[in-house]
């Protein structure tokens, strides 16, 4: 059986079937509106969510299947102090296959240790959200025909972004991709995404302030929102809320052939009138976002070309350390407090990075 939790579970050969069955189903939809007949999809979803979760939904449904879950915790067993293993046992008995997007870093990682049925990462915190970037590449692949060879802008929110940390990931596989990262000083990236995936492979890119500068040189820009749920504090939050905004004047410098990205919904980021601008690709993604979700389900499923024996082996394994309690506030082991301290070592001399969450500690 197989999860997708990271998006690292995935190689790039499989990346490339799952974008090709995608390619399929916008080619021939009827030959796959059975194919997940009388299978179900669980949505669990303990954050809000209208795009990931009716993407999801509306995926299962086009396929044949169908769909059951809840929409928001509180109107989960989560309130009554139900922890995510045995949801995730429970909900296993009731469905084929489990969506999963929680609020704390590292939740769907623990479903899937006792799930029985196959458990998707719909986004965990400001972790990681693999299905995104699914649609992300699903999106660079149909418009610009290649994903290999492209200078990619990252704008905003890279702190607490995490479809910026799952599209690093899984970009940083294909050749000669260049990243600029704009953000301001305090939303910069997390070191365990930088020496993870960039420094490790030594892929090249530059940190900026100024999207202006940079623009001329960009053949996509992905733009984010800034993360209100995640600051700690709102003053924070209220003075860093409008650090970009891209207007139709911002884009005069860019490329004609840029594609520019966001994974919604914006807020300020994007002025309404940049809609208009053929280069805005936003909308488009949404609905690659529900075809490559399709092609997930139904590969995760057993039933696509995907093996689904293939054993998911992280770059390290973790190991239990007793002594060390991860110090994340957005840590999974903070609201589980069952959970066994998993920690992998990393190069620097006693540091070792949370399994959950990756979040640095010194030992
Ligand atoms: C993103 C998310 O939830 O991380 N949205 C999405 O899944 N489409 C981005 C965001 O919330 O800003």
């Amino acid at each position: 059986m197989r999860h997708l939790i990271d998006p690292m579970d995935l190689t790039v050969e499989e990346i490339d079937r799952l974008l090709k069955t995608g390619d399929d189903i916008i080619d021939h939809p009827e030959m796959y509106a059975h194919i997940c007949e009388g299978k179900k999809l669980a949505t669990l979803f303990y954050e809000p969510s209208t795009r990931t979760r009716l993407s999801f939904e509306s995926a299962m449904l086009s396929l044949g299947g169908t769909v059951l879950g809840f929409s928001s915790a509180s109107s989960s067993s989560a309130t009554k102090g139900e922890t995510i293993e045995d949801t995730a046992r429970v909900v296993g008995c009731f469905a084929d296959i489990i969506a999963m997007r929680h609020p704390k870093d590292g939740a769907p990682l623990v479903a899937s240790q006792y799930s029985p049925v196959p458990i998707i990462n719909g986004g965990d915190g400001g972790h990681q959200h693999p299905t995104q970037t699914l649609a992300d590449m699903m999106s660079i692949h149909r418009i610009k025909g290649h994903l290999d060879n492209l200078t990619i802008g990252l704008c905003g929110d890279l702190k607490f972004g995490r479809t910026v940390h799952s599209l690093i990931a899984a970009m940083s596989r294909y050749e000669n991709v260049h990243f600029i990262l704009i953000a301001p000083e305090e939303l910069r990236l997390p070191s365990y995404v930088k020496e993870r995936f960039l420094d490790k492979n030594n892929i090249p890119y530059t940190e900026v302030e100024c999207l202006d500068d940079v623009m001329p040189q960009l053949d996509i820009l992905y733009m984010t929102r800034i993360q209100k749920e995640r600051f700690a504090s709102e003053e924070e939050y209220e003075r860093l809320k409008d650090c970009y905004i891209l207007d139709p004047q911002k884009l005069v410098s860019a490329k004609p052939d840029l594609c520019i990205l966001h994974p919604l919904p914006r807020v300020n980021e994007i002025t309404p009138e940049v809609d208009k601008d053929p280069r805005a690709c936003y909308f488009k993604q949404v609905f690659f976002g529900k075809v490559i979700r399709m092609s997930l389900i139904l590969n995760l499923l057993g039933l696509g070309t995907l093996d689904v024996n293939r054993p998911c082996k992280r770059e390290k394994e973790p190991i239990k350390i007793d002594s060390m309690v991860c110090n994340n506030p957005h840590c999974i082991t903070t609201i589980e407090r069952g959970l066994p301290q998993m920690f992998t070592e990393t190069e620097d001399h006693g540091v070792y990075r949370c399994a959950y969450c990756e979040a640095a500690q010194q030992k």
